[in-house]
């Protein structure tokens, strides 16, 4: 299943590369869950996670964020029948400047956690950094704790969250999985879902196991003694993909449950060209260290418009939705689905103007960053350390 290589090929005809190592192209959800052979999620599915929890679901359901999965549906099936499972995500630590795209995951996550009151594995891979990115051993681990208090400011729940540096904590049980997973997957297969070639050095291809092995319960045996039929949902943007298409394929060989998937969809670029925003693009990315003023002027400046040149033209032909990125933007982050429906019917026949579209969603997102950047701010080493302990968490299912 050379998925991955194929794009490599298609890449120069500017298809859409997706992996765990790039994004690009114009991307099209509906081929990307075929060739994963991942699920969509419905909407009846959103209903039922509405009725099973007794609230209104995320605005990242409702608006399509997270839009696919492999067996939500069990996931859900138990826990009606009142079977609790646990969350797994996780981030590699590249960079010290996250962007708005960075905090989807986390945000979610946080609801899920709190939705279904369930326990959560977060895995900084600061190994996986080190080896794809030019960055040493000890910047790696610096960079997993910075990123800790950014994810900690999401505002998970101590009692039930558990966040582990792969380089800290990687050992003992977690270990043992790893190397189970690593004996069921031949070079030939990693190189068929991965993409890996002659190459790559073999730090490289010994990292797949690191990233499955939290799946699976036993590797937490702090946490789950004794419950290996405790099932996993992973929500994750859906590159990360075949890092779980392999997970699940061996699980059944280990004993072990396939984990469950809900994978969401990439936080565009600003300016409208690639497949995701990077960090390393200012131009292209709102930082959550972002002042009102920076956001204000990036998307003015930046965010792509499909509005017309001028008011006039404007005001008789409207925009085109499907290309602005403002418009993208508030269907993120905009939860007053009465206002984005409002602002969709205005500005596309033409009485709402870019400039105010764009002036609304800097409000929109300042709000969300200055309450970021307060929260992070509070976060204390102490918290971190809090986070980071090998503890149990004797009240996580409660
Ligand atoms: N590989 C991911 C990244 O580069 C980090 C990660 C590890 C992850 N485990 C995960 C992401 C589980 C989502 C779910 O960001």
């Amino acid at each position: 299943m050379a998925v991955e290589k194929k794009d490599e090929q298609e890449s120069e005809s500017s298809e859409q590369v997706v992996n765990p190592w790039e994004v690009s192209g114009k991307i099209d959800y509906d081929r990307l869950i075929d060739k994963f052979g991942c699920q969509r999620l419905d909407v009846s599915m959103i209903d039922r996670v509405q009725r099973l929890t007794s609230r209104q679901p995320h605005v990242f359901l409702r608006r399509g964020v997270f839009f696919a999965h492999r067996d939500f549906n069990e996931i859900l099936d138990a826990y009606e029948r009142g079977d609790k499972f646990y969350l797994y995500t996780g981030r590699g630590p590249s960079s010290e400047a996250l962007h708005l795209g960075h905090l989807i995951p986390f945000m979610f996550t946080k609801y899920l956690q709190e939705a279904f009151k369930v326990p959560l594995v977060i895995q900084l891979t600061d190994d996986e950094k080190c080896i794809w990115k030019n960055i040493s051993v000890k910047e790696s681990k610096r960079l997993a704790r910075e990123n800790a208090k950014d994810i900690i400011a999401c505002g998970f729940d101590v009692t039930k969250t558990f966040i582990f540096s792969d380089f800290d904590y990687v050992g003992g049980a977690f270990y043992e999985n790893m190397v189970k997973v690593g004996k069921c997957v031949t070079l030939n297969k990693s190189t068929g879902i991965f993409g890996f070639s002659g190459q790559d050095c073999i730090a490289k291809i010994g990292f797949p196991p690191v990233q499955a092995a939290p799946s699976f319960p036993s590797s937490f045996p702090h946490l789950f003694p004794g419950m290996n039929n405790l099932r996993c949902l992973i929500p994750c943007a859906i590159d990360q993909d075949p890092y779980f298409r392999m997970t699940r394929d061996v699980a059944p060989r280990l004993g072990y449950r396939k984990p469950a998937l809900i994978e969401s969809s990439f936080f565009p670029d600003l300016q409208g060209e690639n497949g995701k925003m990077s960090a390393s693009n200012p131009n292209s990315a709102i930082y959550v260290t972002d002042s009102a003023e920076d956001i204000k002027y990036k998307i003015k400046k930046r965010a792509f418009s499909g509005g017309q040149d001028s008011s006039k033209k404007q005001e008789g032909v409207g925009a085109n939705l499907e290309v602005d990125v403002s418009f993208k933007y508030l269907s993120f982050f905009l939860e007053d689905d009465a206002e984005l429906e409002q602002i969709f019917q205005e500005y596309k026949e033409g009485s709402m103007l870019t400039g105010a579209v764009k002036a609304r969603l800097a409000e929109v997102l300042t709000e969300i960053v200055e309450r970021h950047r307060r929260a992070r701010a509070a976060v204390t080493d102490e918290m971190v350390d809090a986070f980071m302990t090998v503890r149990p968490l004797p009240r996580m299912f409660e």
